[in-house]
């Protein structure tokens, strides 16, 4: 059976007709190829029980632990519950662009995020910002700039205070702890990519202070212009992956509750 798959807004992301209970080898080879492509990729009505979710997502690659939070029970810590609720007054958890975990020394390849409950439809969308898109239209001087620049993620860059609420309930007190280096650009299928997460990155290595600020500045801006972000509207049961690798997403602002089930992957 092959999948249908249905590009988006300058192919920033793609959507996929598939069912993820019965998908094979063959199909799950395919969403892997949209993937890689894509950045992004998006299913609607996948009703996954924990433990179907976590056997489709294993196939994705062995999966990665959540420093921060603890996960959803102790016969699923694999899955870390995002939570948005109607009592909340700071930011939503991830209301910034970045990638995650990106302060790990080995960040997690991807991520999904299955929707459990949504408030209504076109609020509480997570924007994607494509970093091929992003690299592609850097004008020349800055990616010769950029080329051997490497970046400090730190767990307590600008994007630490969206965590608080959540940390109070399900915290694992481990918070603040991380910092790692990675290069700003990757390497995919010979496309290269920004990796620079603004919500982390602090610092700049191999470019002095003056211009790591001005690139910092410039940079932060231009990977999150409006003709690189396709912004998903969520209903029940939807199922978003990306590849942190070429894509930043970020929350939107809401008032109201929503629920999802993440996974993420090494
Ligand atoms: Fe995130």
């Amino acid at each position: 059976m092959r999948i249908k798959v249905q590009p988006c807004k300058n192919n920033i992301g793609a959507k996929i007709s598939c069912n993820l209970k019965t998908a094979g080898e063959v199909e799950i080879n395919q969403i892997k190829d949209a993937l890689n492509g894509f950045g992004v990729v998006f299913f609607r009505n996948q009703n996954l029980d924990p433990k179907s979710y976590i056997k489709f997502a294993k196939n994705f690659g062995p999966l990665a632990d959540y420093p921060m939070l603890k996960g959803l029970s102790k016969e699923f810590p694999e899955i870390t519950v995002v939570e948005r609720k109607s009592s909340d007054v700071g930011p939503s958890f991830g209301e910034q662009f970045h990638t995650d975990s990106s302060y790990t020394e080995n960040p997690p390849r991807y991520t999904m995020l299955l929707a459990k409950l949504v408030p209504k439809r076109g609020l509480g969308n997570t924007e994607f910002a494509s970093q091929y898109l992003a690299y592609e239209k850097l004008p020349d001087e800055y990616k010769k700039k950029i080329e051997n620049v490497k970046g400090v993620f730190s767990s307590s860059g600008p994007i630490s205070v969206t965590r608080v609420e959540r940390e109070l309930e399900k915290g694992t007190g481990k918070s603040k702890d991380f910092k790692s280096i990675h290069s700003v650009i990757r390497k995919i299928n010979n496309r290269k990519s920004i990796y620079c997460s603004p919500g982390h990155v602090v610092d700049f290595l191999n470019i002095s202070k003056e211009e790591g600020e001005e690139l910092k500045e410039f940079l932060f801006k231009h990977q999150i212009k409006k003709e690189f972000v396709y912004s998903f509207e969520w209903e029940k049961d939807s199922i978003a992956i990306w590849d942190n690798w070429s894509i930043l997403h970020q929350a939107t602002s809401f008032s109201g509750n929503r629920v999802m089930h993440r996974i993420t992957v090494q």
